[in-house]
């Protein structure tokens, strides 16, 4: 389903494409971007999906990068040739902050386990891990490791999502690290709208809150909400997830599905400072200050974690 865009974001949106063609520039955006972004994006993704793409197809020597600073971050540790950019610095995900290197490090000297990272980190925090996961693969990750016993972080409730499927003992890392806009979604949400929609599926994101998890018909990655939807019979869905998903969802299912998502206060202020003014600033004056480069000695470690989560999921 097309969605028609006002005529002054249409003309930002033309000239963008216009330029990026022109410099042949390589726009990647998160399912969390706003649709204006989403629209004219050469490729969408979840962070999983964006990595693979990141290694495997980003053909130009410049990529921006319409997403946060730790999605930005592995597609420049994967193309230590390119330049990448992200139209804003200030778009960091809180919960990739709470996970310092030092954590890790002191967890890796207390036990000896292997160390599962959620891509959602600082690459200082990679760097010390064995292997990366997202929130698409981080079951069969864990799986993968032949250890009962797993250091993960730094989503609590990712890892509760991992120890639920898999049996797996978490250690957590941090403590108690969380995103703030799944940890909104509460049981009451999906109770209000499950009565005005009966017949309607729920779909959650696995940084969603145990009991939400527990009582969802599916709980996945943005692109495993969207496949589920996508392939669904049903009609009706009541999403716990950033309400950017929503977006992706209606194109790829032309509008066929009716979306309800349990909170419209589900927005990623990070993902949401992106616009299409910055990424045409961009465009303009390719400033040095907005590239992503991470030191060589952290990517270089950090890189083969992301790899190796990469050949086996
Ligand atoms: P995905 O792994 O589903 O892309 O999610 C990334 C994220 O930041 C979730 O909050
Ligand atoms: Fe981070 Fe949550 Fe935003 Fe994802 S939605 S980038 S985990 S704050």
């Amino acid at each position: 389903m097309e969605q028609s865009f006002p005529k002054q974001i249409q003309r930002l949106q033309e000239e963008i494409i216009k330029l990026k063609e022109k410099e042949d520039i390589f726009l990647m955006a998160h399912y969390y971007q706003r649709p204006e972004i989403q629209a004219i994006a050469d490729v969408l993704g979840d962070s999983l999906g964006l990595s693979r793409i990141a290694q495997q197809k980003a053909k130009s020597d410049i990529i921006i990068f319409a997403g946060v600073t730790f999605m930005a971050e592995t597609a420049s540790i994967l193309n230590p040739n390119k330049t990448v950019y992200i139209p804003d610095k200030a778009a960091k995900c809180p919960m990739a902050a709470m996970c310092p290197a030092k954590a890790v490090q002191s967890l890796k000297a207390q036990y000896d386990l292997p160390v599962v990272l959620y891509v959602n980190t600082l690459a200082e925090a990679k760097a010390h891990a064995d292997i990366m996961c997202t929130s698409a693969n981080a079951v069969e990750i864990c799986r993968s490791l032949n250890s009962d016993s797993i250091i993960f972080g730094p989503d609590w409730n990712l890892g509760w999502h991992v120890n639920w499927k898999s049996g797996l003992e978490i250690i957590p890392v941090p403590e108690h690290g969380y995103c703030y806009v799944h940890k909104k979604f509460e049981v009451e949400d999906f109770l209000k709208l499950k009565k005005q929609y009966p017949k309607a599926l729920i779909t959650v994101h696995p940084e969603c809150n145990p009991e939400v998890q527990k009582m969802a018909d599916h709980v996945g990655s943005t692109a495993g909400i969207k496949k589920f939807i996508k392939n669904s019979d049903a009609s009706d869905f009541i999403i716990g997830t950033e309400i950017g998903l929503g977006f992706a969802i209606h194109q790829e299912t032309a509008g066929q599905k009716r979306l309800h998502f349990a909170r419209d206060d589900a927005i990623c202020q990070a993902m949401k400072c992106i616009t299409l003014e910055k990424i045409r600033e961009i465009l303009i004056k390719f400033p040095k200050e907005n590239v992503i480069k991470v030191p060589e000695e952290i990517a270089n470690a950090a890189r083969k974690g992301i790899v190796k989560m990469l050949e086996l999921s």
